[in-house]
Formats: C-alpha cells, sequence, structure tokens
C-alpha cells in the first residue's frame, strides 16, 4: 500500500479508475492510500502569480454582506450570499467608470451592484434567475414607488389586521395554522406571532394596490420574518428546535409597520445622496438565466461586469430561502423549491444534482475551447468519484465540479460576448475542496476567461477563508481564500 496526497494520484494509463483504498489525516494533511502500482505524480497547477494592488485592500471582507447591512435599501433583506456595496464602488472607481457608461451583473443576487450604479448614475444590466430574489432586486432597484401610495396601503393593512384579531374565532389555534404553513414555518414562530404575520400576509395579498407597492410591502414583511421569530433563524441555517428568546416579545405589526417606514425614508435618504442627474440612468435587469442572455443584451454594449458567482459547493440558494417561499405561498415543500427554483440555477449545490442526468459530463464546448482546464477537471472528476464510494454520504461532488465548471464555461462566453473591447470583468469568488480535493476556481475561472477570448487575467487573494473547521477531524484541512478574478477584453 502506498501513501500520496490527493493532487498526487495517477492511474497508469489514462483510462483506470483510480482505486483509493484508504482515507485518513496524517500531520495535519489528508491522505489517500491506494493500491500499489499507481504511480505519483503532482498535478499541474497552473501557478499564476497571485498580484496584489496598493488600493486593493487586502482581508476585506466583500465577498460577504456585512458592510451592506449597514446601508439603507442594502439592508432590506439580509441575502447571506450578498456581497458588500463597496466591492462595487471600489471596482467603478478603480475601472475609472463613469455616468453614462453601462455596468453588468450576471449574478445580480439582491441587486447590489445595480443599486450602487444607480446611485452613482451609472447604467446598468442586472440577471438574476431566483425568482424570489429577483423580486426583492427589483423592489430595491425601484425608488419612484409613490411614497404617499404606500403610507396609505400601510394604514389600510394597519386598520385590516385589526380587524381581522378583533373577527377572528377559533378553538384551535395551531390546527388552523397548521392548515396554511408548512411545519418549517410552524416551527418557526410562536401561534400568536404567526398568526398576525398570516393576516398581514393576507391584507397585502388580497389588495388591488399598483404591483410596485405591493412589492414593497412584499419585501418589508419578508425583512422582518426572521426578526419576529422564536426559532434561531440566523442565516445561513434554521434550528427550529433553538429558541430565540429576543424576540419572545416583538409584535409582528408593529414591527412590518416600522419596517415599510424605514424605507419609505430609506429611498427619500438614497434620492438625496444619490448623483443629481441619476434619474437619467437606465437599469435593464431580468428574471433570467445568465447562461442564455442572448435575446435580453446585445453585443458589445458593456463597459465593465462586477459580479459574484455562486461558489462552488457553499450554498444551496434555493434551500436558504426556505422560510421565506413557505411563509408566502409559494412552494410547500422540497418538491416544490426544487421545481421553481433549484432547477433555473446554474449548478452548484449537490442538492441539485440526478446522477442519470447528462449535463453533469465535462462539455465538449468545454474540451474544445479549454483543454487545460478539461484535463484539470477530468482529473479531479475521476478522483471524486472514485472518494465518494468511500464516504457514508456518497456526495456527487464529482458531477458537481463537472456541472459547476460546464455552467460557468456559458457564463463567462456570455460576459465576453455583451463587453466592449478593452474593458474588464470582475468575479468575487470563492475556491473549494470538496473531499478534499482542492479546485482552484479562481484559477480556472481565468484560464476559461482566456479560452472564451479574454486576452489576459489577473487574481487578487482577498482574504483566506475556511478557518473555522481547523481542528475538525470530519473536515478537510486545506487552506481556502476568497479571490477577485480579473478578466480583460484586450481593445
Ligand atoms: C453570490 S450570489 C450574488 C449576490 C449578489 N452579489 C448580492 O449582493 O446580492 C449569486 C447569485 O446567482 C444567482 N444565480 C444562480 N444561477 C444563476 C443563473 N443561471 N442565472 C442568473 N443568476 C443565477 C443565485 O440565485 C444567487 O442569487
Amino acid at each position: 500500500m502506498e501513501q500520496y496526497s490527493l493532487f498526487e494520484i495517477e492511474p497508469k494509463r489514462a483510462e483506470d479508475p483510480v482505486e483509493i483504498q484508504d482515507l485518513r489525516i496524517f500531520e495535519g494533511n489528508l491522505r489517500v492510500q491506494v493500491r500499489s502500482g499507481y504511480s505519483a505524480k503532482q498535478y499541474p497547477l497552473f501557478g499564476v502569480e497571485l498580484e496584489e494592488t496598493e488600493d486593493l485592500a487586502r482581508g476585506q471582507e466583500w465577498g460577504t454582506f456585512k458592510d451592506s447591512l449597514r446601508a439603507p435599501i442594502h439592508n432590506w433583506f439580509a441575502y447571506p450570499a450578498g456581497f458588500s456595496y463597496k466591492a462595487v464602488e471600489w471596482s467603478i472607481r478603480h475601472n475609472d467608470l463613469h455616468s453614462g457608461q453601462v455596468i453588468y451583473d450576471p449574478f445580480m443576487g439582491s441587486g447590489t451592484t445595480n443599486l450602487v450604479a444607480k446611485k452613482l448614475a451609472i447604467n446598468s444590466y442586472g440577471v438574476e434567475a431566483h425568482p424570489f430574489v429577483f423580486r426583492v432586486a427589483k423592489t430595491k432597484m425601484n425608488w419612484e414607488v409613490d411614497l404617499d401610495e404606500v403610507a396609505r396601503a400601510l394604514r389600510e393593512i394597519e386598520g385590516q389586521v385589526m380587524g381581522f384579531r378583533r373577527g377572528f374565532s377559533h378553538t384551535d389555534l395551531r390546527a388552523f395554522l397548521k392548515e396554511e404553513f408548512p411545519e418549517l414555518v410552524l416551527k418557526c414562530y410562536n401561534d400568536s406571532t404567526l398568526l398576525e404575520l398570516f393576516f398581514i400576509r393576507n391584507a397585502i395579498m388580497q389588495s388591488s394596490l399598483p404591483e410596485d407597492v405591493t412589492d414593497l410591502l412584499f419585501v418589508g414583511l419578508t425583512s422582518v420574518l426572521r426578526q419576529v421569530s422564536t426559532a434561531a433563524t440566523g442565516w445561513p441555517y434554521i434550528a427550529p428546535n433553538k429558541r430565540k428568546t429576543t424576540s419572545l416579545n416583538k409584535n409582528a405589526l408593529y414591527e412590518f409597520s416600522r419596517q415599510i417606514r424605514k424605507m419609505m425614508s430609506d429611498i427619500q435618504a438614497v434620492i438625496r445622496e444619490a448623483e443629481p442627474n441619476f434619474r437619467e440612468s437606465y437599469h435593464h435587469i431580468y428574471r433570467a438565466d445568465a447562461r442564455h442572455t442572448q435575446h435580453l443584451i446585445p453585443n458589445e454594449c458593456v463597459d465593465h461586469v462586477f459580479t459574484s458567482p455562486p461558489y462552488l459547493n457553499n450554498f444551496d440558494y434555493a434551500d436558504r430561502t426556505r422560510l421565506e417561499l413557505y411563509f408566502w405561498g409559494e412552494a410547500q415543500s422540497w418538491g416544490d423549491i426544487s421545481r421553481t427554483v433549484r432547477t433555473k440555477l446554474i449548478t452548484s449545490a449537490t442538492t441539485q444534482i440526478s446522477r442519470e442526468d447528462p449535463r453533469y459530463n465535462l462539455s465538449e464546448d468545454l474540451l474544445l475551447a479549454c483543454p487545460d482546464v478539461f484535463d484539470f477537471l477530468k482529473k479531479a472528476v475521476t478522483q471524486l468519484s472514485a472518494i465518494r464510494l468511500t464516504r457514508g454520504g456518497r456526495k456527487s461532488y464529482d458531477l458537481l465540479v463537472a456541472g459547476y465548471f460546464n455552467d460557468m464555461f456559458q457564463v463567462i462566453g456570455e460576459v465576453y460576448r455583451v463587453l466592449k473591447p478593452n474593458s474588464k470583468a470582475v468575479f468575487v469568488l470563492g475556491d473549494s475542496a470538496p473531499y478534499g480535493v482542492y479546485i482552484p476556481t479562481d484559477d480556472l475561472i481565468g484560464r476559461i476567461g482566456l479560452g472564451v477570448g479574454f486576452s489576459d487575467y489577473r487574481i487578487d487573494v482577498l482574504r483566506e477563508r475556511g478557518g473555522k473547521w481547523r481542528g475538525n477531524p470530519q473536515r478537510h484541512n486545506v487552506s481556502l481564500r476568497e479571490s477577485i478574478v480579473t478578466l480583460t477584453k484586450a481593445a
């Protein structure tokens, strides 16, 4: 028996499966034992020089939503996948983008890039495939909503909820709520709070208000859902059995009204702070798939791309919004969520994968455009398909890796198409190491960029991540990082 680190194993002939006999942590590193006779060879990791710019503040938490949680409008929805608005401002400054030019975010999420652009009177495009998240972004981008109408609607809803309260009588409140909500929602609230949330929800849904007013009320109620929950609903995980005592005395209608009033004053404040000509800028945002934007965004019309794609194996975006989707009745089950959300997103979590689906084989197009990336990924996929058989969970990380890069290849091709010559696309992203197999996502994305036509790429490391797992024997010890990958389209 011989022992190697994961990237050192290579079968004698490419077509032989790698047979892994055992996996263990050895002197802090994950080691594998393979059958004698396998040769050991270091994979050719691409070995790019990591660069540092003077004004790129290393160590910034730009890949996290922390700064945005303190900023008006940005903080209407605490999106765990969001990035800092400061990162967008930095990129706009750094790339000398000015009013009248166009920025595009193919993974718009809750709209951070577009929101910053609007404030600075820079035109924008945005694409987001998750229907619920898209609605949040669309609402945050609409500062033209009639605030008098919102104030009137709020008063009406307050009156209706009080009327519902007076008229409601039911001998078994729990049984009544069970008819309305899935188990997860029931577990997150005490009955009286959930009943109040139910009244507010119905008042919003039954109203015949203009669509943008309803959207604002929808986002307002959504943003108090986790605040008034008596379970630990902090992102990213919901722990229904853990009590959150700080929410026990919160009144849902009071919190909702307060949130709507805050949102109204946020809009006024942001308009005051925005560039005076922000109204002349346009913002085309679509609920669509960033892999297929040919019918939405013309060739070479964008001056800059700033985005953060889903990280490989980080979040199941559909699952992260489960509480919200269940509460609004947009999904009742895991199956509903898969159908309405998961199938529309790029592959980034094993929960999206069916082993029979041919989409999770590395694509021919990727092979033709980027043979070095294809070759690297093929080896990683082969290793992962062997390792998974040695693990209890047998997670389909092999197919996940293939599906992720197939999808990212398509998105990067589209980004290249829409960019004007002599411009840059910036990706904030993290790497990963499923089952300890290191996938240098930043480098691979850079290489894919070259394959689709970009002339150059560079990587700036923002911060090391994943430290919280160190010392946990169940987890790998590979150190991970969050980076900024900049692709340049030549003049
Ligand atoms: C890292 S998040 C971006 C968050 C965003 N920067 C923000 O501040 O809110 C990635 C987003 O990509 C979206 N997404 C996944 N697949 C997509 C696809 N095929 N087309 C467009 N958006 C997609 C996810 O729903 C998620 O909101």
